[in-house]
């Protein structure tokens, strides 16, 4: 599904592009949260209430104020136009100079590489002009996908906090935290 136009675009490289959330993107993004509700309710807590496009146009809105008041990002992933998922900062600590990052894609955008390459152009954000610290992932152990990520970009695991995430009233799963720090950053950018 394209994203609505107008939108404010960070460009990868080749046909990804990470777009700026704006109210006005609220009914293709929930229409796509909606088609993935049962795979992305596994493993994330927020998709359950999304229950509207309203629910997800008021998200969108406090995401807004959020980039107002800490430069946090929340953006679709867009391939030639296409929203193939969502990717944005979390628990942002300006003191701290510390974020988390969160992501997800429709089914059919898995196994290609965008989300590795959209944290890449969210770290470039965070680590260059945001002047960040310190950047955490945090993923169910079970969730292998979304913990290769972080692997594959060299996050260091923290380890394994128990229980850390209710999904639910009654279900609370593990969380693995992964880290990068600046330094990290910049010495892989310095070696590629
Ligand atoms: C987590 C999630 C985003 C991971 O998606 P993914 O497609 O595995 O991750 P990427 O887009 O980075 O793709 C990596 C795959 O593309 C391949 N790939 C192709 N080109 C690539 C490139 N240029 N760079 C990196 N990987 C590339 C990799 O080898 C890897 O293949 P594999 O699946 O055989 O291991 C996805 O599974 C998802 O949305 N899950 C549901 C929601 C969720 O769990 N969110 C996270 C909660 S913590």
């Amino acid at each position: 599904m394209k994203l609505p136009e107008p939108y404010f675009a960070l460009p990868g490289e080749g046909d990804l592009a990470l777009a700026l959330l704006q109210p006005h993107h609220a009914d293709v993004v929930f229409a796509l949260v909606d088609a993935n509700r049962e795979r992305l309710e596994r493993w994330l807590p927020w998709p359950a209430l999304m229950k509207s496009a309203d629910d997800e146009r008021k998200a969108i809105r406090q995401l807004n104020i959020e980039m107002a008041q800490h430069g946090a990002i929340c953006c679709a992933v867009i391939v030639e136009g296409d929203v193939v998922g969502g990717i944005g900062m979390n628990a942002v600590n300006v003191d701290a100079r510390s974020c988390d990052i969160g992501y997800w894609l429709i089914v059919e955008a898995e196994g290609r590489g965008y989300m590795t390459r959209s944290v890449q152009l969210v770290l470039g954000y965070v680590f260059g002009p945001l002047g960040f610290n310190r950047v955490t992932i945090h993923a169910d152990p079970a969730n292998v996908r979304s913990c290769r990520v972080p692997e594959r970009l060299g996050f260091r695991k923290v380890g394994v906090m128990q229980q850390a995430c209710a999904l639910t009233a009654s279900r609370a799963v593990d969380v693995a935290m992964y880290e990068l720090l600046a330094c990290d950053w910049r010495q892989k950018e310095v070696a590629a």
